[in-house]
């Protein structure tokens, strides 16, 4: 009885993964379904402040580099990935997906990396097709929401996770549930890089700094998360998602650089007597510049 209990469960178990690879959605074919996928504008509605300032940061244009500056075309003109045709791209040659585009190494077919080479090798550059390419929302709360997927799963459909479980006012995410990293540093680690990336069959290193976090800031005695330092809460009463610094807002950098990189001057005046009715006048000056971050500064 035991037996036969076990087997129909083997056949249960069987059927259901099944059923569940019949109905797991089909990979983005072209940029603009791998976008759809991901579109997180209806969040908008209900999430203005929070919306209005993730629009303004670097996560809502990954390719697009500081000041408009298209990081990803001497990935594909100048680089060991580099392509002839746009037609030989595929999601191998932008090992930068692993990090600017999560959502691209599951859910993206080779045909997305060939239509984003097209995009760039095209004479002007179709910048406009580049910059649907973003970390939206649901790359956050869901896709990046889940670290130890071999136990915990992947992240389910129709669900936003965050900090809490229950009903979601969202007509396509009707679910709340409770994302044990969203306020963890490892949650900003999966993308803010340890060292190099050797899992490529040729190694790319950019963000290094989680590693610099983890080995420096927490052995010296350092206690913040990066979303107590990057996140905390604004006047409206979110969690800020501009998640300073915006390289650019020019001003906004400066001020916050003001604000947490200190140089302190000491400077000792004497005069050399050397000689008797010699009077040489000298100067000591010792300098040290120190800082708030959590992490080394500049990273990469
Ligand atoms: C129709 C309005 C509505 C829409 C659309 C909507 N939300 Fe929400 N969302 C809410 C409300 C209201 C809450 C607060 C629920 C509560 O606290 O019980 C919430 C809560 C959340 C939370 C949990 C916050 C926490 O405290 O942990 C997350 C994450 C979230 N929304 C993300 C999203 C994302 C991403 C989208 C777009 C895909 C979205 N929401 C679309 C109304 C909406
Ligand atoms: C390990 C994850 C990771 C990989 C892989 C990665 N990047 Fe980055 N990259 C980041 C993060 C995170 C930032 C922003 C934070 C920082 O600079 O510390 C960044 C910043 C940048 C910047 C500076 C900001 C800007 O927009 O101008 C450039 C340029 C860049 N990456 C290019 C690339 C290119 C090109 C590749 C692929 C060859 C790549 N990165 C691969 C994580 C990564
Ligand atoms: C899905 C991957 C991913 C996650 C998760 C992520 N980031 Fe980023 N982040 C990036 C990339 C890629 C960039 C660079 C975009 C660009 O090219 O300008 C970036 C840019 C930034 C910047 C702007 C500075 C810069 O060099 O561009 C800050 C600050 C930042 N991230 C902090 C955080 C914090 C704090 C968290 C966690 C709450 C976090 N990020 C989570 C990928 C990620
Ligand atoms: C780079 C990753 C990232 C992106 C992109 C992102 N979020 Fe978040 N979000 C977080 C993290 C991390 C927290 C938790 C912050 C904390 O509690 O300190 C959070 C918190 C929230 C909360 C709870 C806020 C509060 O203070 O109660 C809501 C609601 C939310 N996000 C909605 C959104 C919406 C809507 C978007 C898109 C416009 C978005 N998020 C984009 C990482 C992200
Ligand atoms: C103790 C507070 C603190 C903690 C913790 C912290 N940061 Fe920062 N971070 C800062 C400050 C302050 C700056 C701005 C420095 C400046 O003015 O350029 C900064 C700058 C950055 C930048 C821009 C780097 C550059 O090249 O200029 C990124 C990206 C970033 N932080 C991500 C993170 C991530 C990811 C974590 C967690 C692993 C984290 N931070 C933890 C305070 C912190």
């Amino acid at each position: 009885m035991r037996l036969l209990r076990f087997m129909l469960t083997l056949v249960l178990a069987g059927s259901t993964s099944l059923a569940v690879a019949a109905d797991a959605p089909k990979k983005a074919t072209t940029i603009d379904e791998l976008a759809k996928m991901f579109d997180s504008t209806g969040c908008k509605e209900c999430h203005q402040e929070i919306y209005a300032q993730w629009e303004k940061s670097h996560h809502a244009r990954p390719f697009m580099g500081v000041a408009g500056g298209m990081m990803l075309t001497p990935v594909v003109t100048d680089s060991a990935f580099k392509i002839e045709k746009s037609e030989q791209a595929t999601l191998k040659t932008f090992p930068c997906f692993k990090c600017h585009l999560p959502q691209a190494t599951r859910w993206a077919e080779d045909s997305v990396a060939q239509e984003l080479a097209a995009a760039l090798m095209a004479n002007p550059q179709d910048k406009a097709k580049v910059a649907k390419l973003q970390i939206t929302c649901l790359v956050c709360h869901s896709e990046k929401a889940i670290a130890h997927r071999l136990k915990d799963g992947n992240p389910e459909p129709g669900v936003v996770y965050g900090s809490k479980e229950g009903a979601h006012d969202s007509k396509t995410h009707p679910k709340m549930k409770k994302s044990v990293i969203m306020k963890q540093a490892i949650f900003c680690g999966q993308c803010h890089g340890t060292g190099p990336n050797f899992e490529f069959d040729y190694p790319v290193q950019c963000a290094t700094l989680y590693g610099s976090y983890q080995h420096n800031y927490l052995p010296g005695g350092g206690q913040k998360s990066c979303q107590e330092c990057h996140m905390a809460k604004t006047k409206e009463g979110f969690a800020d998602h501009l998640i300073a610094p915006n390289f650019d807002d020019k001003e906004a950098t400066a001020a916050l650089m003001a604000k947490s990189v200190h140089l302190t001057v000491d400077t000792l005046g004497y005069q050399w007597l050397r000689k008797a009715k010699t009077y040489t006048p000298k100067i000591v000056v010792n300098t040290k510049i120190t800082h708030d971050a959590g992490h080394r500064i500049p990273d990469g």
